[in-house]
């Protein structure tokens, strides 16, 4: 039935010990893969997300062509905001585009907390099919954004380097803030149980702009909803939380009791094993540029990487990733090299 053939990252983030570590990279389905760019040509991206056949191929390309130890499912955070009543658009090039941003308490009223099985079956039904084509090569990973980050789409209406319309929106409206951030929270526990019943066996939270908040924000607009989902799945499904950006609270984000916590390029291994303590998994933390280097530079980078995780007595449990999604210009063979380096390293002094 559902039994594993590569179960390394399920063995990692429930704590146990594995003969090598496992490897997958953030946004590894879409953007850098030639095959993606042909079906991108074809279909628009929500029919991309909303045709189950279509997020499967997409969703299994990179474990037939790059290696890598875990499929995630393609889709977006921003499905959630369109399940919600918005309108989203994807503008080539430009990224994301809601038309009609959430700006005043009267906003609120335009949203709607949808049934998830109604709204977004489309994810659970790629689910199910990619957890069937897959047959068990590799674990399946489901995400959402968190309700911060989602938040920051909600408000400002587009991407953006800072988010301050959205962080203008918290600070002079904190009560239509935390109402929304709350019906975001009440949507994704809905959403991420429903991807979890439909095959996902572990589930990533995206807080992609976390960091933009101070450590006290942070607390009060980001982790405290975060800390609410983790509580209502942690017993269903294993889970990971990413906050780019936000190492200062790693401590915190390790005290929802997740299993793995994501971590970016710019704090060093050992000092996020020191803030987070030993009982979480570690995943991390190659910075995504590094992959345009020459693969020797890549192949020695990642090593000593892998060493600063997981080498030596005491170090915790570890999964190889990189410290924020992959980017569409990276070469197929320097993601190769990054996954093989992975499988093939042999840590220095024993674990
Ligand atoms: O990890 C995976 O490969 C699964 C698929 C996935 C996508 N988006 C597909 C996608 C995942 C996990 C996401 C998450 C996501 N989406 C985040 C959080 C992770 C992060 O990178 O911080 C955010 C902030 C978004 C919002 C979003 N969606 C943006 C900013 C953009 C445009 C630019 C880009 O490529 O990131 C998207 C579109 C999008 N989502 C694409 C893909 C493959 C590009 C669509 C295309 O041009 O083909």
């Amino acid at each position: 039935m559902n039994t594993l053939k590569n179960d390394l990252l399920l063995r990692v983030l429930r704590g146990e010990k594995t003969e090598r570590t496992p490897v997958w990279m953030m946004r590894q389905a879409g953007r850098y893969l030639p095959d993606y760019r042909a079906l991108r040509a074809k279909y628009s991206f929500f029919e991309r997300c909303q045709t189950p056949e279509l997020a499967t191929e997409i969703t299994i390309q990179p474990v037939e062509q790059v290696g890598v130890d875990a499929a995630i499912i393609f889709s977006d955070i921003l499905v959630v905001p369109q399940a919600m009543g918005m309108e989203v658009q994807l503008v080539e090039s430009k990224g994301p585009l809601l038309p009609d941003p959430i700006r005043t308490k009267a906003d609120l009223s335009r949203l709607i907390q949808p049934d998830v099985e109604e709204k977004l079956g489309y994810v659970f039904d790629a689910l199910r099919l990619t957890k069937k084509t897959l047959a068990g090569r590799v674990p399946l990973i489901g995400f959402a954004g968190s309700p911060w980050t989602l938040l920051c789409y909600m408000v400002q209406g587009k991407g953006s380097k800072t988010f301050d319309e959205a962080k203008a929106f918290c600070y002079t409206q904190p009560e239509t803030a935390h109402r929304l951030l709350q019906m975001i929270t009440d949507v994704t526990i809905a959403y991420l149980r429903g991807q979890a019943a439909a095959g996902a066996d572990v589930v990533q939270i995206f807080d992609s702009w976390g960091g933009l908040l101070g450590p006290d924000d942070f607390e009060d607009l980001s982790l405290r909803y975060m800390r609410q989902i983790v509580a209502a799945i942690k017993d269903e499904v294993l889970t990971i939380v990413f906050a780019k950006g936000a190492w200062h609270s790693l401590e915190g984000m390790a005290a929802t009791g997740a299993h793995g916590l994501g971590i970016d390029w710019c704090i060093r291994p050992q000092m996020a094993r020191q803030l987070a303590g030993p009982g979480v998994s570690l995943q991390g933390n190659f910075d995504p540029a590094k992959l345009l280097s020459p693969i020797p530079v890549i192949e020695r980078e990642a090593s000593a990487m892998m060493d600063a995780f997981a080498g030596g007595p005491g170090a915790g449990a570890y999964i190889a990733n990189l410290g924020h999604g992959i980017l569409p210009e990276v070469p197929v063979e320097h993601a190769i090299a990054f996954v093989e380096t992975v499988k093939n390293h042999q840590y220095e002094p024993a674990r």
